[in-house]
């Protein structure tokens, strides 16, 4: 019998006798203690880590939110873009404007566009074509007897320039016309 118990003298290769061996031998006390006390460094700096990631996240939703809320006052406001206030020179917009008949024009400057309209009744009016809401350019809709924003279907009453519907915050500027003997002519603007 053989010193692994084998019958016959036979001994197992050495290899077999290496990994028992290995297998029954106690870990070093050192290296058993630092496996159950706790974190490594390298753990340790993982979590550190994290917490830096979540502030920065928390700072990152913090100034999302802000810029959210700062651009729904804009909106509320329409400070976006305003159309240019007060009376500016007199300005001839066109020699006539016939009923159903739109003319398109800026004023007071030249980057505040306009639309005057003759209405079926004989009115002649004009707003400012700037959407009050985000901008954009309104459309007179004689077939429908208002004018709409096709942004956000903002809707406005074509001989007030009041909202009907939708979502601008405010009437659009009016223009104030005067109808002389050369032609018409902006000259003020109300609101
Ligand atoms: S921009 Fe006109 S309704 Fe929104």
């Amino acid at each position: 019998m053989s010193e692994d118990g084998l019958p016959g003298g036979t001994q197992r290769p050495r290899r077999h006798r290496i990994e028992r061996e290995r297998a029954t031998r106690p870990f070093p006390s050192g290296l058993v203690g630092t496996e159950l006390s706790g974190p490594t460094t390298r753990e340790r700096n993982l979590t550190q880590g994290a917490v830096v990631s979540r502030r920065e996240y928390l700072r990152m939703l913090v100034v999302v939110s802000g810029g959210l809320l700062f651009g729904t006052g804009a909106v509320a406001t329409g400070i976006f873009r305003k159309h240019g206030s007060g009376e500016g020179p007199p300005k001839r917009i066109a020699g006539t404007v016939e009923v159903g008949e739109l003319v398109n024009f800026s004023y007071p400057g030249g980057d505040d566009p306009a639309i005057a309209m003759r209405l079926t009744d004989g009115e002649l009016v004009a707003f400012s074509s700037v959407c009050t809401h985000l901008s954009c350019a309104v459309l007179w809709r004689k077939d429908r007897n208002h004018l709409e924003c096709p942004c956000h279907d903002g809707v406005f009453d074509q001989r007030t320039g009041e909202v009907l519907a939708g979502p601008p915050p405010r009437p659009l500027p009016k223009i104030k016309l005067e109808e002389r003997a050369d032609g018409v002519y902006a000259t003020g603007t109300d609101g």
